[in-house]
């Protein structure tokens, strides 16, 4: 009773805007109770696709908590998201009206324990050694140990039935393996780089598997997989292969079109085999390259060049200050030399959220098996019942 009363004051004390760092998101409404019935927090884990500013006091050159990163987020504030404004997760947040989730390594991811939390770190990726070289960083497995402290914590405060029911309602956003290509396999950055691609595939997915086993085994049932976008298409990747006609490095792509293909099918037998499961695999390729390809269908004038960085599409250095951004953000579907930018995201989120996506193909996809998966709008709507 005393837990149930003090867990009601603690909620009636959070003021109803209340977001990390940020309390009006593009004037969303943010109060919880207008999310959906039942989806009470979003829980994030991945790269910096996703991180809010679990790196910020962290020693590594992964970090994006100062000018210009965040000029165009409503605070204006650097967080530690590598966007000029909201990333994709953010978006995804907004759209499930709920309440920015505070970074994990943050202090109000203690005062605030029923809000979600976010445990993306920049620099992470499935295998453990992914990104070592960037400096410390909240690997894989790490975010997942961190969740189990948090379902604890969740346990303490709630009780046990009220937190499975939490945590079997909400969302979790996962965005990974980006890096276990940029900043691993394709870098020969570890000794599982010197596998054939094959199996190192093999290698990320058995090992990415038995991480979705242990959210599973903790009370998760719906769950966002996001699938890795062309990361070939991406700047840095330009300005490395000296392209002057801006293509996008095909042999990058195809690595990780494997991947997506392979996540695809296992996602499919993952849910067969795990009763109540409902982890989606949610395609990024398609919207990505169709902004890197055709950047004036969604309103931008360039789809190859990162708005702050230097050298050959703006890919040749991380982006350090104010003085390299670009004249137009808006115009660019790239902010640096990995990232998509603020606008760039939100028609990434949306593609996640409400896409007509039953996964089809991607492009130069091995697979031709179409497979249908919920949209995150419908992951929501799932009224569930067994704990
Ligand atoms: C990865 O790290 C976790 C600890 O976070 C450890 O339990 C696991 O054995 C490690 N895996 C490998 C393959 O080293
Ligand atoms: C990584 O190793 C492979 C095989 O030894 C080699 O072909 C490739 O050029 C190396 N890449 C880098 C970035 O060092
Ligand atoms: C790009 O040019 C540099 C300098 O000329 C060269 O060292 C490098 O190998 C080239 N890269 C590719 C992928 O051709
Ligand atoms: C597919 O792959 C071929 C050859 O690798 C490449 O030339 C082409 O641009 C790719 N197309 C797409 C849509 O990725």
């Amino acid at each position: 009773m005393f837990q149930l009363l003090s867990t009601v004051i603690v909620l009636a004390l959070i003021p109803s805007q209340w977001s990390w760092g940020n309390p009006m998101i593009d004037g969303v409404n943010a109060q919880t109770n207008n999310a959906p019935r039942d989806v009470p927090a979003i829980y994030l884990f991945g790269d910096s696709t996703a991180d809010s500013g679990n790196n910020n006091e962290m020693l590594t050159i992964a970090r994006a908590n100062f000018p210009p990163y965040g000029r165009d987020f409503d605070t204006r504030h650097a967080s530690g998201r590598f966007s000029n404004g909201k990333m994709t997760s953010d978006w995804i947040t907004d759209f499930l009206r709920l309440p920015l989730a505070p970074p994990y390594m943050s202090p109000e991811a203690q005062m605030f324990p029923f809000q979600g939390a976010n445990f993306a770190s920049a620099g992470a990726g499935i295998l453990n050694n992914t990104g070592n070289v960037l400096g410390q960083k909240i690997s894989g497995w790490q975010q997942i140990e961190l969740f189990l402290q948090r379902r604890n914590e969740l346990i303490a405060k709630m009780g046990v039935d009220a937190a499975s029911t939490h945590l079997r309602d909400s969302i979790l956003y996962i965005a990974t393996g980006g890096n276990d290509y940029i900043h691993n396999w394709i870098t020969n950055d570890t000794d599982a780089a010197l596998l054939p691609h094959d199996q190192f595939n093999n290698l990320l997915l058995t090992t990415f598997e038995n991480q979705l086993q242990v959210l599973y085994n903790a009370g998760a049932r719906k769950v966002a997989v996001l699938g890795i976008g062309p990361v070939g298409c991406a700047p840095h990747f330009l300005w490395l292969s000296n392209t002057t006609t801006g293509e996008c490095m095909e042999t990058v792509n195809q690595y990780v079109s494997q991947f997506n293909d392979g996540l695809r099918e296992m996602l499919v037998r993952f849910n067969q085999q795990h009763q109540g499961a409902h982890f989606v695999y949610r395609d990024i390729w398609n919207t990505v390259y169709s902004m890197a390809k055709f950047p004036q269908n969604y309103g931008f004038t360039n789809g190859d060049t990162a708005c702050c960085g230097l050298d050959h599409y703006g890919g040749g250095s991380r982006c350090l200050s104010p003085s390299m951004v670009c004249e137009n953000p808006p115009a660019n579907v790239w902010w640096d030399e990995y990232h998509p930018s603020h606008r760039a995201n939100n028609f990434i989120a949306r593609q996640i959220w409400s896409g007509v996506d039953p996964s089809t193909t991607t492009h130069n996809s091995t697979s031709t098996t179409v497979y249908s998966f919920l949209t995150v709008q419908q992951l929501a709507a799932l009224e569930l019942t067994d704990v």
